[in-house]
Order: structure tokens, then C-alpha cells, then sequence
């Protein structure tokens, strides 16, 4: 592996938030530790709040210690802390940007590289990257400059296609970085390798085996603290227009000729285009019970904090086989699985009893908790003349690897983001393409005769509406990892 080289300032805009103590400074300490940051890296926390570099730091350290536990030695924090720098000011403000210019370019050679980082309310990055081209911050004469760009990236088509026209009139494509810290799970990169390092699954991964796929992204938590945000945005902006669509676009995509950005992301922007107009009666949105009490939700609020979606992928691979995805918030327990479900066998010429018939086989990608791979298969009940049992082959991450540890997300994206490499992020088109499929379904639930708001109770599997969008295709929602 290539470590970056050549000195860099990772500049992040709204360094006071939680993002920046939950992940992404225990993110570049554990790249620190391992070694894997440039010998000269600074990190300047940018925010409106005056800190003073010794305060940042110390708010810093409690972050590291609370969320990077395992790896927290006061040693390592000593030396790493030397890297961290405070710079208060409002960056969507020009003079005040300027000023974090300043303090950048005082400390800095000609050929420091840097890396900004958008972490603020999605309001301010039109005006910070606006900012950024009027100090000439996006310039690459010297040094490289590249934009992580966290989400959301707009709440609708129109709204993503005008903020990448502010992106572009200030950045090059090929310096933008769009997050989506789907990617950056270990065992959501592994699909392709599952799927293109090996021989034995591909020649069946297409309609003439697979009978359906099922995504489901389940969390146990509710809504929390976030209600402001949340009730504006609902599950399908929050989670279906990138996580959800990007892991099937991994289970659709066809082989790229390269492991390349631009081969990768073109084949997922094709897999996004081919996806059918979804048919509103294929939609199912819910609420669970006692969102309306949550602080900051608007009184009579219909934001869906649950949705299953039926979508068909029109193109040879995938033509008639249905994805069905779901996602909710408040529900049973955490779990991200995709389960691929197979054709059943053509004949079954095993006495079975009477209207019995085998299990199907299925592949089950546990993307967390549990990571791992499960494999159901029939198999000879001992003893038995007859009788057949599902049995499991799997694979686990802790079985195979062992003490190896499943890095944070944000690890392996802030990596590839120093290393140049945009392959785990999201292309303009590709948040087009995406956008495209959901504003639709929020239109058409807007709409007169749209199907009511269904309602769950916290802790169960949703709404009993998500079953019967399955019933009536002779299926049900079903889990293979562990966790379920
Ligand atoms: C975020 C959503 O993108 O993903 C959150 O905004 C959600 O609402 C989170 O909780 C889920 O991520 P993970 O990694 O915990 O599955």
C-alpha cells in the first residue's frame, strides 16, 4: 500500500461538531498510529466558536478517548495533538475565511497540499466553496487541493444539480471527494471483491438464478437529537438516495474493465439510469410510534422514518428481478444485510412429503453487525431417507481474520481522499442519477391518493405494509446474519 507523501493541511469547517469528534479526528489519530499520515500533516479545526489551539485540543482528546477506546494510549495522543491546530471564524463570511488563509499560509511551504473537509450545516457549502474560489483556495499550482463533501448533497434533483454547478465553478470533478460512508465499510468494498475476485459467482448472479434481492438497513435507534434535521429529510433522503442505492448498485453493477474510479463509478451510474420508474403501489413509508413526541418535529409531521421500496434494475442482467430495499429507524435491532435469493431447483425429483419443496439457496452479505458471509444450501438430513435441511457455510470476519481489526469507515475514506483516489465516493452524475430515482417517490407520496403513512411500533420490523409488498409476490422479508 501507498501512504500519501508530501505535506498536507486537512482544513475542517465546522470543527465543533460532532462528526469531527466522533469520526473524523479518531479517524486521522488511528491513521496516525498506524503510521499511514505524512510525516508533515496538520489538522486546523475551523469553527465559529473561540477556541484557542489548547482548547480544541483538549476537546479533541476527550473525543479520542470516548470514541477511538481500544486504540486511546496518552502517549501517542501527545505527539499526534502536536498536529492539531484552531482557527475561529465564520468560513462562509470572506474576510473571515481569509484570515483562516492567513493562519494556513504562515506555516505552510509552497507545496503543501491540502485537504478541506465540509462538515458544516449543508446551507454553508455553497458559500464556503463560493469563498474558497474567491481567495483562489481551489488553485493547484503548487500543491493539490481537493473537497470532501459530507451529506447531504441536496434534498432534491434540482437542488444537488445546483450545488454541483457552485462545486464546479470552483473545483475540478477530480478534486471533489462526495462522502458516503456507506463505501467506506469494509464489507461493502468486499462485494466486489466477492463478486469479481472469484470465479464461482458470477456466472449465476443474474435473473436466470437469482429470484429476488432483498437490502435491508435496519437501526434500532430512533431519531434521537437529531429531529431538526431528520424531519425534514426522512428515511429516503437519509438513507435510501445513498447508502441503500450504492449497495445495490455494488450487488447490480456489471464488471468494470478496471478497479478504477472512473470505470467503477460508470458502471453504478449505469446500474442508477436502468433503474425502472418506481410505481408509487410499490412503495410503502411508515412513522414510527411516538416520532410526533420527539423535540423538533414538526406537530402532524408525515416524515417517514421507515420505507420499503420495490425497485426492478431493466437491463439484461437483472430484467424482472425484484430489489426489494427497507430501512426504518426505532426498529428490532441494528443490522445491514443484503440477502440474494436464488431460482429454486427446475425438478425435484427427491420424494418429498406431500407440498413440501427445498428452502432456497441464498447468499447473505452481512454488512454489520456480524460481518460476514452466509451461504444456505439443502443438505441430507443424517439418518433420514428423504429429509433435507438448510444448512449455513459461512464466513465471518473474526473467524477468518481474526485480531485483525474492521477499521472505522471514515478511516479508509479519509485515506483514499490524501491518496487521490475518488473510487469510494460519489461522482456528480452518480448523486444526479440517484436523486432522479427518489424525487419521484417523494412527489408521488405528496400526491393526491399517494398510500397513507403507515404506522410501527419501536422495536419491531416495521409496519405490516412492508410484509404485504412481498406477500404479494409470494415472498417475505427475511435475515441470514447472525445479528438477526
Ligand atoms: C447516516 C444517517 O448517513 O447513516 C443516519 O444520516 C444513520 O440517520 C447513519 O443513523 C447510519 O450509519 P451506520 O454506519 O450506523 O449504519
Amino acid at each position: 500500500m501507498t501512504y500519501p507523501d508530501g505535506a498536507v493541511s486537512v482544513v475542517i469547517f465546522g470543527a465543533s461538531g460532532d462528526l469531527t469528534g466522533r469520526k473524523l479526528v479518531p479517524a486521522f489519530y488511528n491513521l496516525y498510529r498506524k503510521e499511514r499520515l505524512p510525516e508533515t500533516f496538520n489538522i486546523v479545526g475551523v469553527a465559529r466558536t473561540k477556541f484557542t489551539h489548547e482548547q480544541f485540543r483538549e476537546q479533541m482528546r476527550k473525543a479520542v478517548a470516548d470514541f477511538s477506546r481500544d486504540t486511546f494510549s496518552a502517549d501517542a495522543w501527545e505527539t499526534f495533538a502536536q498536529h492539531i491546530w484552531y482557527s475561529p471564524g465564520d468560513a462562509s463570511l470572506l474576510g473571515e475565511l481569509e484570515a483562516t488563509n492567513r493562519f494556513l499560509a504562515d506555516y505552510e511551504q509552497p507545496e503543501t497540499n491540502r485537504l478541506y473537509y465540509l462538515s458544516v450545516a449543508p446551507q454553508l457549502y455553497a458559500p464556503i466553496i463560493h469563498n474558497l474560489g474567491q481567495l483562489g483556495m481551489a488553485k493547484e499550482e503548487t500543491a493539490w487541493r481537493r473537497i470532501v463533501i459530507e451529506k447531504p448533497f441536496g434534498t432534491d434533483l434540482k437542488s444537488a444539480h445546483e450545488l454541483n454547478d457552485v462545486v464546479h465553478s470552483v473545483f475540478e470533478e477530480n478534486q471533489v471527494y462526495r462522502i458516503d460512508h456507506y463505501l467506506g465499510k469494509e464489507t461493502a468494498q468486499n462485494i466486489l471483491f466477492l463478486r469479481f475476485a472469484n470465479t464461482i459467482f458470477e456466472p449465476i448472479w443474474n435473473r436466470n438464478y437469482v429470484d429476488n434481492v432483498q437490502i435491508t438497513v435496519a437501526e434500532s435507534v430512533d431519531v434521537g437529537h437529531r429531529a431538526n434535521y431528520y424531519d425534514q429529510a426522512g428515511v429516503l433522503r437519509d438513507m435510501f438516495q445513498n447508502h441503500l442505492l450504492q449497495l445495490l448498485a455494488l450487488v447490480a453493477m456489471e464488471p468494470p474493465a478496471s478497479f478504477n474510479a472512473t470505470a467503477l463509478r460508470n458502471e453504478k451510474v449505469k446500474v442508477f439510469t436502468a433503474i425502472r420508474p418506481v410505481d408509487i403501489r410499490d412503495t410503502v413509508r411508515a412513522q414510527y410510534t411516538g416520532y410526533l413526541e420527539a423535540n423538533g418535529v414538526a406537530p402532524g409531521s408525515e416524515t417517514p422514518t421507515y420505507a420499503a421500496l420495490k425497485l426492478f434494475v431493466d437491463d439484461w442482467r437483472w430484467q424482472g428481478v425484484p430489489f426489494y430495499l427497507r430501512s426504518g429507524k426505532a426498529m428490532r435491532t441494528k443490522t445491514s444485510q443484503i440477502r440474494v435469493r436464488f431460482r429454486r431447483p427446475p425438478q425435484v425429483m427427491f420424494n418429498l412429503p406431500k407440498d413440501e419443496t427445498f428452502a432456497p439457496n441464498t447468499l447473505t452479505i452481512c454488512i454489520q453487525p456480524d460481518e460476514g458471509i452466509h451461504l444456505n444450501f439443502e443438505a441430507k438430513l443424517p439418518d433420514s431417507s428423504h429429509e433435507t435441511r438448510s444448512v449455513d457455510m459461512e464466513f465471518t470476519y473474526k473467524k477468518a481474520f481474526g485480531e485483525c481489526e474492521i477499521p472505522e469507515a471514515y478511516e479508509r475514506l479519509l485515506l483514499e481522499a490524501l491518496q487521490g483516489d475518488p473510487s469510494l465516493f460519489t461522482r456528480s452524475d452518480e448523486i444526479e442519477a440517484m436523486w432522479n430515482i427518489i424525487d419521484p417517490i417523494i412527489r408521488g407520496w405528496a400526491a393526491p391518493g399517494a398510500p397513507p403513512v403507515a404506522t410501527y411500533e419501536p422495536g419491531t420490523w416495521g409496519p405490516t405494509e412492508a410484509e404485504s409488498l412481498l406477500a404479494r409476490d409470494g415472498h417475505v422479508w427475511r435475515l441470514g446474519c447472525n445479528s438477526a
